[in-house]
Order: C-alpha cells, then sequence, then structure tokens
C-alpha cells in the first residue's frame, strides 16, 4: 500500500499534498487507476463506505468549526509517518482556533 501509494514512477510528486491532480482541467474529480486504499477486486475492504462517510463527516465536521495552522517557529509536519503496526503521523505542533 506504501510502496503504491508513493511510487514516483507513478505519481512524480508523491510527497506533495496536491489535491488537484485529481482534477481535470475543468476541476471534475478524475478517478486514478493507481489510487487503491481499500485494495481492489474480490478481497477489497468491506468497510470503504462506512469508512469514507465517516471520514467525510468527521473531516468536514472539524475544518467547518475550527481552522488550524503551525504556530510560528515550528516546523511544518512531517511527509514522512512512523513505522508501527500502522504508519502514523510524527509529532508536530499545531495551533487550534474555534471558527466564528
Ligand atoms: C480508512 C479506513 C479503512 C481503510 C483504509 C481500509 C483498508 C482496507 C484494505 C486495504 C483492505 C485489504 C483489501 C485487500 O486485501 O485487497 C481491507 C480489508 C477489509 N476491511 Fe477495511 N479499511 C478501512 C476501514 C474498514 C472498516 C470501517 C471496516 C468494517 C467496519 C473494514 C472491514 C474490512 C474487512 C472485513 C476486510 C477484509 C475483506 C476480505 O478479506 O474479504 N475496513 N480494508
Amino acid at each position: 500500500m506504501y510502496g503504491l501509494h508513493h511510487d514516483p514512477k507513478i505519481w512524480g510528486d508523491p510527497f506533495n499534498f496536491r489535491p488537484e491532480r485529481f482534477l481535470d482541467s475543468n476541476g471534475k474529480f478524475v478517478k486514478h487507476a493507481a489510487l487503491l486504499p481499500f485494495g481492489a477486486g474480490k478481497r477489497s475492504c468491506l468497510g470503504e463506505v462506512l469508512a469514507r462517510n465517516n471520514l467525510f463527516l468527521f473531516f468536514t465536521g472539524v475544518m467547518q468549526r475550527y481552522s488550524m495552522k503551525v504556530p510560528d517557529g515550528h516546523p511544518r509536519p512531517s511527509e514522512v509517518g512512523e513505522g508501527g503496526l500502522s504508519i502514523a503521523p510524527k509529532r508536530f505542533e499545531i495551533k487550534v482556533k474555534v471558527r466564528n
């Protein structure tokens, strides 16, 4: 999974956060054949719809209520994760403000 989603031969610049890579020239979403976070085929993830809906509700809920920025003088969070049972982000500092 990590190799597939970080392969420079497929993505060019996999470590750059560039969501517009999934949009066509009219701004419409285009599904990329190599984007497979839930696997593929007969054994693909059974919880995909539940997971996608929950992630959407959680992420949009947080973004609607709070704004976030890296505090002055602190580095941006690393794009390289930390290994364990799964790959998790390294520790980072973030300033969270309630939106008005
Ligand atoms: C962001 C959340 C999730 C991600 C990224 C994810 C990803 C995956 C991946 C990559 C596989 C293996 C697919 C393969 O072998 O090709 C898988 C299998 C599976 N997932 Fe998820 N999953 C997520 C959430 C969930 C949830 C919420 C459930 C259940 C409520 C779930 C249930 C399953 C089950 C039962 C399988 C095994 C399917 C089988 O082997 O036939 N997953 N998932």
